[in-house]
């Protein structure tokens, strides 16, 4: 475990980068430092691998102080990955990943074997090895930079704004890789972001940072969404954190309608069983059970093959509250639309219906009364 105690950064100029800052960073997890620019996360990180030294206070690796690690052997236990992910230009993909190993003297067969087997796990595709930096795009060179720092299988990550620079479609890949490769290894990442989402979808822990290097909270994600220490923490986190905070919730439990589902080659006989005054409202599937849209069960009656969109699904089983509600909410009809892992309709929900669960969620959640109030770290989904 890293244990950061009451430690102060200031800078020659009399800049305090960081003001008595203690954190226990737990092993095998996620930890994430959030906060506005200027907030000290890099100065914290960098004290960590000791790039900075703490002007007070000391920070200890299973019990023992940083400083009396030569630094060498310190950092070769810490992987190190920076935006835009700083690999070396003049050097193949498999020649960057393979540059620690080479380092502690690993014979050249070794460390490309080791970097094409890490190549793969994070998801290149071995054809890119004999390119240089330069070939690749933002997000595949992001992830060259992961591979790098994981090299000599280091038990730490250190990782600076990692996916900062990359568009959010490839950010969501790179995040969802990141909590694969960490839920397979199990690493103890520190990663530093100034995106409130990003620190909530894969953090185990976040730290809350303010200006001046202090801290303002430290806890699970799902206990920073539904207590807020005070009003900066809680305008850090944006207006919707109340729908956000749906993500921890499952939706397993939602009771769903399957009334309304007809097949496109229903009869009349059965569009009529299935019209009811509850849900004005049918689905239609195709002949696989998936859905196509919904239709007017009187105008479906006369005939009419009219279909209203349905927004999207979600999964029953497997997605969250807040996936259940943003179908509803999506839905011109004010139903979502469940399906299993197959894309079959398997029933719907009323808007009314996800509002109690959430309701029950909550109550449930108040009367386990635990830290986060929730059980689990992870949203559901993300
Ligand atoms: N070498 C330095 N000398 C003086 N002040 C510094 C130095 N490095 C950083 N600072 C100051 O320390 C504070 C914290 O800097 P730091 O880089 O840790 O912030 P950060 O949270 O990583 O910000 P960002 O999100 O912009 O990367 C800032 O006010 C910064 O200007
Ligand atoms: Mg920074």
């Amino acid at each position: 475990m890293i244990l950061i105690d009451a430690v102060t950064k200031r800078y020659p100029d009399g800049t305090t980068a960081v003001d008595r800052l203690t954190l226990e960073i737990p092993d095998g997890s996620i930890t994430v430092l959030v906060g506005p620019s200027g907030c000290g996360k890099t100065t914290t990180l960098r004290m960590i691998n000791r790039m900075i030294e703490p002007t007070e206070g000391r920070i200890t690796l299973d019990g023992a102080d940083i400083r009396e690690q030569p630094v060498n052997s310190l950092r070769r236990t810490m992987g190190y990955v920076i935006q835009h992910a700083g690999l070396f230009p003049h050097r193949t993909i498999v020649e960057n990943i393979a540059t620690v190993p080479r380092l502690l003297g690993w014979d050249r067969r070794e460390a490309r074997t080791r970097a094409l087997e890490l190549m793969e796990r994070v998801g290149l595709d071995r054809s890119l090895a004999k390119r240089y930096p330069y070939q690749l795009s933002g997000g595949q060179q992001q992830r060259v930079g992961v591979a790098r720092a994981l090299a000599a299988d280091p038990p730490v990550m250190l990782m600076d704004e990692p996916f900062s620079a990359v568009d959010p479609i490839v950010r969501k890949g790179l995040q969802d890789e990141l909590i694969r490769i960490q839920g397979e290894l199990g690493k103890t990442i520190v990663f530093v972001t100034h995106d409130i989402d990003e620190a909530i979808k894969i953090g185990d822990m976040v730290a809350v940072l303010r200006e001046g290097g202090k801290l303002a909270q430290y806890a699970p994600p799902a206990e920073l969404l539904s207590a807020p220490a005070d009003g900066f923490v809680e305008d850090f986190l944006g207006l919707d954190r109340g729908i956000r905070r749906l993500s921890f919730f499952t939706a397993a439990g939602l009771e769903l309608n399957t009334v309304p589902i007809v097949a496109v080659d229903s009869t009349a006989e059965q569009l009529a069983a299935r019209t009811v005054p509850q849900t004005p409202y049918l689905l239609v599937t195709d002949t696989e059970g998936r859905p196509l849209g919904w239709a007017d069960a009187k105008q479906r009656a006369a005939g009419s093959e009219a279909l209203i969109p349905f927004g999207h699904s979600f999964t029953a089983g497997r997605d969250s509250l807040r996936a259940a509600l943003d179908s509803a909410v999506l839905s011109p009809t004010g139903w979502a639309v469940a399906v299993d892992e197959n894309g079959r309709a398997v029933g719907v929900a009323a808007q009314e219906t996800i509002a109690a669960a959430i309701r029950t969620a909550h109550l449930e959640q108040q009367a386990t009364g635990s830290a986060s109030g929730v059980a689990d770290a992870a949203p559901v989904d993300a």
